[in-house]
């Protein structure tokens, strides 16, 4: 696939080409969700907030982990959330999941509403940041947790794809943009590396996840 075409489907996957590149990610993404699923530690009763959850295939893992929860997704793709829709229609039954079609820049929930929000391979969409950071701040109750997971751009921006689209970070600069928004830093996790069929290339990656905490 055209890079140029790749980068603007992993912003915003959209149509058939879409629900593939769906499919690709859960494979490409599989490590970076392992690790950060370590770092959760769910508590019972949590409420959590997973932002661009893609097609959504990994959502069973919450439930697996601490049964008594409530997870809370919003995705701004319509054909990544009928997709996770369809692909956890038991748990959206259960109302144990609720799926929203919304952008993160305008949040449909009230101020400190989540304990944890989750969000990977997201953050290099928010352009400008600033108004993504300060929605996920307020719905975030306070001393809640905020779970980013992200390729620092040391380990990917040779790929064509990243090129456009992309806001590449290194863990020292998304601490800082965090740190304005008033989120301090709990944990960091890095893990090298899994290979990624993207691009037409086999690549290894680098996964990572940072851990904040709303001040
Ligand atoms: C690269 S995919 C990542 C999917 C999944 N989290 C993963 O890591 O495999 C980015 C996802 O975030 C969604 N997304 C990007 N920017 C968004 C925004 N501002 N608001 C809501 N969803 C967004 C896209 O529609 C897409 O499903």
């Amino acid at each position: 696939m055209d890079p140029i075409e790749l980068s603007s489907q992993l912003r915003k996957p959209t149509g058939e080409t879409g629900k593939e590149i769906g499919k690709v990610l859960n494979e490409s993404n599989r490590g970076l969700y392992e690790l950060a699923f370590e770092m959760m530690s769910l508590q019972k009763d949590d409420q959590v907030l997973e932002i661009g959850f893609g097609n959504g295939m990994h959502f069973p893992e919450y439930f697996r982990l601490q049964p008594r929860i409530s997870v809370t997704g919003v995705d701004f793709s319509m054909d990544m959330c009928e997709e996770a829709k369809a692909n956890n229609a038991d748990l959206v039954a259960s109302e144990k999941l609720t799926l929203h079609c919304e952008e993160t820049s305008s949040l449909p929930f009230p101020d400190n509403r989540f304990d944890l929000g989750v969000a990977l391979n997201v953050i290099y969409f928010f352009d400008p940041p600033e108004i993504h950071l300060k929605e996920i701040h307020r719905v975030l109750k306070p001393g809640g947790l905020f779970l980013i997971g992200y390729r620092p751009r040391h380990s990917v921006e040779h790929l064509e794809f990243t090129k456009k689209n992309f806001i590449l970070y290194e863990a020292d600069e998304l601490t800082a943009l965090l740190k304005k928004h008033n989120f301090k830093k709990v944990e960091a996790e890095t893990r090298s590396s899994q290979k990624m069929a993207m691009d037409d290339t086999e690549v290894r990656v680098t996964d990572s996840c940072l851990l904040f905490r709303k001040t």
